[in-house]
């Protein structure tokens, strides 16, 4: 194992001169003193503490006891902030700013004196862009969740934030819920802190640091108020000051065999397809290919395990209670590459062999799966050439061999005013197409993929019916969604030219989406097309446009792949 020969803290506290005496000077201003500039790792805490981000309400208090771990075991820590993304809020969509947070994290993280860091993330998108940006650092580094929320519950049902939401509301439009149950509804379903508790993008990539060992066990499950989360963040704190001394760098955690897990894992926890977004970002970052195919290919061969919502029927809550992600793990194992390397210096089979699962309906065993294949597939086809992506296990089976009639939306504003128009066109057999809803068109590719169902058809009694569109869906959703079809429609892919009334074809089981209109007729309206103005003319919105890439590739941008670890600390001139 290399050690460095000098702690990176060190040559920016002991040099000499006026530099170094400053250094000193204005960090014991804030009260600390020599035993803190002399002695062990310095460990950087990226706190995403925000009141903008419901999700992380618990974040200071979570902040303390990594310091607490980090003082117990010889470091001085020194809290840091970053932006924080919360999907409440952010508009057009958070993962407009996920890579300007990727790259807030890796400047921190290369410009301060810091000998490792741990990064507190929870919200959909503040994980993988943590993550993006502490591989391009390739400094020591710990990924400490906030934990999901606990339970929602209402007039005897147990709900999640916010599958329920959604689903609910759609009650509500249809008049099965009256206003005053729907505002109770709302004064209580989300109960405290956390990110959302069904297994949605934010639980699924907290739970995938374990497989792709970046975390502590536990760091996808433990409930945001459970005196245990404190007691893993306290242990993360430890272990970082260990992992500094020891030089333990993603780089020698993030192999290949290290991401192969990570996607056996999203299959077995029948996981968010926002996955499919953030994990060839953070692939790409540590140089490696995850091309969309692997995702079909891996999902193939893994059960889900994970009785969780949307798909199964428990919750983060239940999922904790019955042995966590370690359980599942361990469950796992035969299918997973037992020998990885992970932050506890250990392998991944040292960390989970064991674990206990004290529920075998909600951690199912592999000869009694949820569902015998992963949930994710994903389509080719004229309409998508460089591929699309389906959550099957949440369609209805009905129409995972589909043939309709197109109902086109330009974007989101046109879907807005038009789908519950009574001339809109639309029955339960039609394929609602969304286009411009890509990371150039959204801008951001925005979770607007699922769209909602015409509310004349919702009245009828219709819940679901197929929908394609080049954006994202929230993990927390559900129904026949065909997301993420490349290339997106304001780069020029076939979304661009379909028109109302084209018949479109889609076969899940053979993994096709089609456009049944022939080439001679695409090309004349390949002709007419003209992309659409771009959405941003000046800022970070413009740098977005002009460097983003397409969704199989992650949406990273292109100057930000790969790593370029940080050396000595360089001292300021
Ligand atoms: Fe933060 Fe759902 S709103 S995870
Ligand atoms: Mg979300």
């Amino acid at each position: 194992m290399s050690v460095p020969s000098q702690r990176r803290s060190q040559d920016f506290f002991t040099e000499e001169g006026v530099a170094g005496f400053t250094h000193r000077a204005m960090t014991k201003a804030m009260g600390f003193d020599d035993t803190n500039l002399r002695g062990g790792p310095v460990i950087g805490i990226c706190n995403t503490y925000s009141e903008l981000n419901n999700c992380h309400s618990n974040f200071n208090t979570l902040c303390e006891a990594v310091k607490r771990g980090v003082l117990q075991a010889g470091g001085t820590p020194l809290e840091f902030p970053t932006i924080s993304l919360g999907e409440t809020f952010l508009t057009p969509t958070s993962m407009l700013q996920r890579n300007l947070a990727a790259m807030d994290t890796e400047e921190m993280i290369r410009s301060q004196p810091l000998d490792g860091v741990v990064l507190l993330t929870g919200c959909d998108k503040t994980t993988p862009a943590a993550l993006m940006g502490a591989i391009s650092a390739d400094l020591p580094a710990i990924m400490v969740s906030g934990g999901p929320q606990l339970n929602g519950y209402f007039r005897g049902e147990t709900l999640g934030a916010c599958t329920d939401c959604r689903r609910l509301t759609a009650e509500h439009r249809a008049g099965e819920m009256d206003d005053q149950s729907y505002k109770e509804l709302e004064d209580g379903i989300v109960r405290g802190p956390g990110h959302c508790m069904v297994m949605g993008t934010a639980s699924t990539m907290n739970s995938i640091t374990e497989a792709l060992g970046m975390a502590l066990p536990g760091n996808g499950n433990i409930p945001a108020v459970d005196a245990r989360r404190l007691q893993h963040a306290q242990a993360a704190g430890r272990r970082i000051t260990a992992m500094a001394e020891e030089d333990l760098r993603p780089s020698r955690i993030l192999t290949e065999k290290a991401f192969e897990n990570a996607l056996t894992l999203l299959s077995s926890l029948g996981g968010s397809t926002n996955a499919v977004v953030h994990l060839p970002a953070i692939a790409g970052r540590a140089g490696i290919d995850l091309p969309l195919e692997l995702f079909d290919e891996i999902s193939r061969r893994t059960p889900i395990l994970a009785n969780t919502r949307p798909v199964g029927q428990y919750q983060m809550q239940e999922l904790h209670n019955a042995g966590g992600i370690p359980g599942l793990m361990r469950r796992l194992l035969p299918l997973l590459h037992g020998d990885e390397l992970t932050v506890t210096g250990r392998s991944i089979t040292d960390n989970v062999h064991a674990a206990r699962v004290e529920d075998s309906d909600v951690i199912r065993p592999l000869d009694n799966p949820v569902h015998p294949h992963g949930g994710i597939a994903v389509l080719r086809g004229n309409l998508a050439p460089e591929g699309a992506v389906v959550k099957h296990v949440a369609a209805s089976p009905e129409l995972s061999q589909h043939r309709g009639r197109a109902v086109v939306f330009e974007d989101v504003e046109d879907l807005k005013s038009r789908i519950d128009r009574d001339d809109l066109g639309a029955d339960a057999s039609s394929v609602l197409m969304l286009r411009n809803a890509g990371p150039l068109g959204g801008p951001g590719m925005p979770e607007v993929g699922n769209l909602p169902i015409p509310k004349n058809l919702l009245r009828q009694g219709v819940r679901d019916m197929v929908r394609i569109s080049d954006g994202r869906m929230s993990g927390t959703a559900f129904g026949t969604v065909i997301l993420h079809a490349a290339p997106e429609s304001a780069a020029g892919g076939p979304l661009a030219l379909v028109r109302d009334g084209d018949e479109i074809e889609l076969d899940i089981p053979n993994r096709r989406l089609a456009l049944l209109v022939d080439d001679t007729e695409l090309e004349r309206r390949r002709a007419e097309w003209s992309p659409p103005a771009p959405a941003y003319r000046r800022g970070y919105g413009r740098l977005f446009l002009s460097s983003v890439n397409q969704a199989p590739h992650g949406c990273d941008f292109d100057f930000l792949t790969g790593r370029d670890p940080v050396g000595e600390y360089r001292q300021p001139k």
